[in-house]
């Protein structure tokens, strides 16, 4: 298997990696002082453009657990980005006292831009509302080790599925495996982005769309609940009203399966009531605990790789200007124009559609 050098989206992940960090991540759970200073002398810097507590503290943990340093931030402030430098600059500076960068950043396409820049292996911890690979990761493994595969399942996710990048990656990623198929649940105004539900139907996958949970539950094998992501709103009004749609309540498991997964990225704003947390169904908070045991896994391939001058750019390249507002080739302009993986039509750091031109 050829050597993946960064995780910036699910596209990166092949089944027969997912395996190998899987069974590297059972071995560390299972003999976790085994592990201990495999990473020795090796150094991660984590750096954190956008509020954080479990990705960041897991995978600081999963490096110093590994026996490795770590270096970072998590506010920019302090920084010389703050004084104007660019994302490229950064990165070429970071990577050259580092062996591997974990970024997260509210702009999307951030951490695939960084990865054009960086010696060392690129690591995306959240880029806007876009991706989140790493939490696919802990859900694949908890899932795994909750229920001892990943096949056949109808999943529901419920909440924002507009912005939550945990749900783009999640969704891209069961793509890999079997008899998958989705209910999603949301409010209209917070369906699936169009790029996302390609990736179901690309897959031969079943979804439908709904708007209530309870109608929905009983049929579950794994409920994936998340916040609505006030950061993403433009309009305050609007969050306010959508905010509390949803509300998962211990009376509302009744007629759940007995073996359901209740899932949730966290951080929660209530969308789960504290009165499931004692359910044997509700898995969140062992699900961060699995996080860092696969980010251990993710990080003991990574940091003891060579370091490599990144590849030129010369395939994909296109001259259409994406137009989206998040996008970080909309601040970030000496970028390589390049197209997603999903489409010419596409920005290669967003995968956003580009402008239809009139001339
Ligand atoms: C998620 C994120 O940051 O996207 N949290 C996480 O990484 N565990 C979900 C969220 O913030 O709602």
């Amino acid at each position: 298997m050829q050597q993946v050098r960064k995780l910036v989206s699910v596209a990166d992940l092949s089944r027969a990696w997912w395996k190998r960090l899987y069974l590297q991540c059972c071995d560390i759970i299972n003999y976790p002082d085994d592990y201990v200073g495999f990473c020795q002398g090796r150094i991660l810097a984590s750096m954190f453009f956008e509020s954080s507590t479990r990705t960041n503290f897991s995978f600081q943990a999963a490096a110093q657990r590994l026996g490795a340093g770590v270096f970072g931030f998590s506010d920019p402030l302090g920084t010389s980005v703050s004084k104007g430098e660019t994302l490229a600059d950064t990165i070429r500076m970071t990577a050259s006292y580092s062996d591997t960068i974990v970024i997260r950043s509210p702009q999307e396409g951030a951490a695939t831009a960084a990865a054009l820049y960086s010696e060392v292996p690129v690591i995306n911890a959240g880029d806007g509302g876009h991706f989140h690979p790493t939490q696919t990761l802990t859900d694949l493994a908890t899932i795994a080790q909750k229920r001892g595969n990943i096949e056949n399942l109808r999943i529901g996710i419920c909440g924002d599925l507009k912005h939550g990048r945990t749900v783009h990656s999640l969704v891209e990623a069961m793509g890999m495996f079997t008899g998958i198929s989705f209910c999603l649940i949301s409010p209209k105004e917070l369906r699936l982005p169009e790029y996302v539900l390609r990736q179901i139907t690309s897959h031969g996958q079943e979804y439908v769309e709904s708007e209530t949970l309870s109608e929905c539950i009983p049929e579950l094998d794994i409920l994936y609940m998340t916040r609505v992501q006030r950061e993403r709103f433009h309009d305050a009004a609007e969050y306010r009203r959508l905010k509390d749609v949803y509300v998962l309540t211990k009376k509302m498991l009744h007629g759940a399966k007995s073996d359901m997964l209740i899932m949730h990225p966290l951080p929660r704003y209530g969308e789960i009531s504290t009165d499931v947390d004692d359910d044997p169904r509700a898995v969140y908070f062992e699900q961060a605990r699995f996080g860092m045991f696969i980010r251990m896994s993710l990080l003991n391939d990574f940091l003891r790789l060579p370091r490599q001058k990144p590849p030129q750019v010369t395939e994909g390249l296109t001259k259409l200007q994406c137009n989206n507002p998040a996008c970080i080739t909309q601040s970030d302009f000496y970028l390589p124009k390049i197209v997603s993986h999903l489409g010419a039509d596409r920005c290669g750091y967003c995968d956003k559609k580009f402008p239809i031109l009139t001339f």
